[in-house]
């Protein structure tokens, strides 16, 4: 009973089947266009008229950029429209059937590929063919296209790069299969996080090679994007600013801090890490030194001055004081002329002035020997040096006055002028009135001496060290114009710099 019913089932559609109008129709259809069609035959009327073939596409992605290889990797359908003579049809014989689809290798195709492909194989999926009555077939096979693309990284991270897709008849040369150029379609464009499509112009061109009298037509649109810049703003830029800041930061430091140079060196490495991660993207290329790399190159160049500045500014301040005085000119230049541009003012210098013209204590060393030999021959009573500091008031006033600049209260005291005071005959006076006293003169003169010497030292250290925070100061203002002048006329220099600020950073 079972197998009955089974039997009857399957007659009953079978019959429904064979009656269905539009099965029968397209059947019909299907078999009278395939009977004599050959998918290899140009399908035209007359073999010498051309067929032309309507080229365009739609882009709907930018998949990658690969700036190291090349290659710009695009998801794009392809749109072609031509008119198959041979597969035409009178509606009215065939009611019903408007259009019907074929397989793409059961019938003509133009052979239309990607001149500049970087696919290993010929990209496009297979995909059906639609005909509709008056023989208008539409094939759009959509593809993952690599072409190479020459990216020129001058402008980066500030670039538009502008990519060719060349597509044109392989074989058939423009007598056989004109092109016509179909304007590219964006609509259903996917935005891409790192490129910004600004536009995609066509142009069809002609190109004549030697082996035919025949142009071969080529469609090629040109992929124009531009870069977004806020990733490698925030990732490259900004860390190199702020470390190029850094490295003024040098020559703030003080220098007994003994941090200088290891900061100098830190900042250097640091540049060089950010410098690694750029050279990884950018194709190993000499063409064109990309605008990063000359910015950081730039930095380095500033960092490593920088380090060697502070080695100078080191060894200015660690100076040996017996090493000898500083140079006249270098004197003048750094501590007068630099000193003064800078606004800068030597450590107690007003300390210095005032004590000049407060009678320094330091000049009364030179003037107790001089008032004590002077009050000596006078009185020979046990207050004497007593007497002699009191003496000195008067006198200490008339051997300071002339010397009240800044180094009055060194001058003062000049080697030159005891020795002289020395081998006049105050001392042999002396020596003459009271042995001992001459002694103590001497012990006295002697402690003066030191003294002396060593406020000398330490002077000529100061002047060493104010020398080095001169040269400090002034490698600070200069580093810091150089740098303010190379971040802005190295970024700003970039055509699109004020485009891609304003429409990365600010939106
Ligand atoms: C084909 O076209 C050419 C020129 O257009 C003409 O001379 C020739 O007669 C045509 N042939 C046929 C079979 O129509
Ligand atoms: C289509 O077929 C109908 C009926 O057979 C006929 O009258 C008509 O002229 C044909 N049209 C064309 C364009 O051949
Ligand atoms: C076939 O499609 C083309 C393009 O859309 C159109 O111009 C033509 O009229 C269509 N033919 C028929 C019979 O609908």
């Amino acid at each position: 009973m079972g197998s009955l019913g089974v039997l009857l089932f399957l007659a009953i559609s079978a019959v429904t089947v064979k009656d269905s109008l539009q099965g029968e129709n397209q059947r019909r259809l299907y078999k009278d266009l395939m009977t004599d069609y050959n998918p290899l035959v140009r399908p035209v009327s007359n073999d010498s008229q051309t067929l032309t073939v309507h080229f365009g596409f739609s882009l709907m992605q930018i998949m990658d950029v690969d700036e190291k290889n090349q290659v710009l990797t695009t998801n794009i359908w392809l749109r072609l429209h031509w008119n198959d003579y041979y597969l035409q049809w009178n509606e009215s014989k065939y009611p019903g059937v408007t259009n019907v689809r074929f397989p793409d290798n059961l019938i003509w195709k133009p052979d239309i590929l990607l001149y500049n492909s970087a696919n290993e194989r010929l990209p496009a999926f297979h995909t059906n063919v639609i005909v509709n009555s008056s023989g208008y077939v539409s094939y759009v096979p959509p593809g993952i296209f690599k072409s190479t693309c020459h990216i020129d990284v001058r402008w980066f991270p500030f670039d538009v790069q502008k990519c060719d897709l060349k597509f044109g008849s392989w074989t058939y040369g423009g007598w056989s299969l004109d092109l016509k150029m179909l304007e590219a379609d964006i609509t259903g464009y996917i935005a891409n996080g790192e490129w910004d499509l600004v536009e995609v112009p066509g142009q069809m061109n002609e190109r004549f090679y030697d082996c035919c009298p025949e142009p071969y037509p080529d469609v090629t649109f040109t992929v124009v994007m531009r870069r977004r810049t806020l990733y490698y703003g925030l990732n490259l830029l900004i860390p190199c600013v702020l470390i190029s800041t850094l490295a003024l930061l040098v020559f703030l430091l003080p220098a007994d801090s003994g941090e200088k140079i290891s900061l100098g060196i830190t900042v250097l490495l640091s540049l060089t890490v950010f410098m690694l991660l750029v050279a990884e993207i950018m194709p190993a290329t000499s063409d064109s030194v990309p605008l990063i790399a000359q910015y950081f190159a730039t930095t380095m160049v500033i960092v490593g001055l920088s380090v060697i500045a502070t080695v100078l500014v080191l060894q200015y301040h660690h100076h040996d004081p017996d090493g000898g005085k500083m140079p006249k000119w270098t004197r003048v230049i750094l501590l007068n002329w630099c000193a003064w541009f800078l606004r800068m003012k030597r450590p107690g210098e007003d300390r210095v002035r005032s004590a000049c013209h407060n009678k320094a204590p330091r000049s009364s060393l030179t003037s107790v020997e001089l008032s004590a030999s002077a009050s000596a021959s006078q009185s020979n009573n046990g207050n004497m040096l007593f007497v002699g500091v009191r003496g000195l008031e008067s006198y200490s006033t008339a051997a300071t006055s002339p010397d009240s600049g800044v180094l009055c209260g060194r001058l003062v005291g000049r080697p030159g002028e005891e020795e002289m005071l020395l081998a006049t005959g105050h001392a042999a006076s002396v020596a003459t009135v009271e042995p001992e006293l001459a002694k103590i003169l001497d012990e006295v003169r002697f402690i003066a001496k030191r003294f002396r010497d060593q406020d000398e030292d330490e002077s000529m250290c100061n002047e060493w060290k104010f020398a080095a925070s001169v040269i400090d100061r002034l490698c600070l203002m200069a580093f810091s114009l150089f740098t303010i002048l190379c971040t802005i006329g190295i970024l700003m220099s970039a055509p699109n710099f004020v485009e891609a600020i304003s429409k990365d950073f600010f939106t």
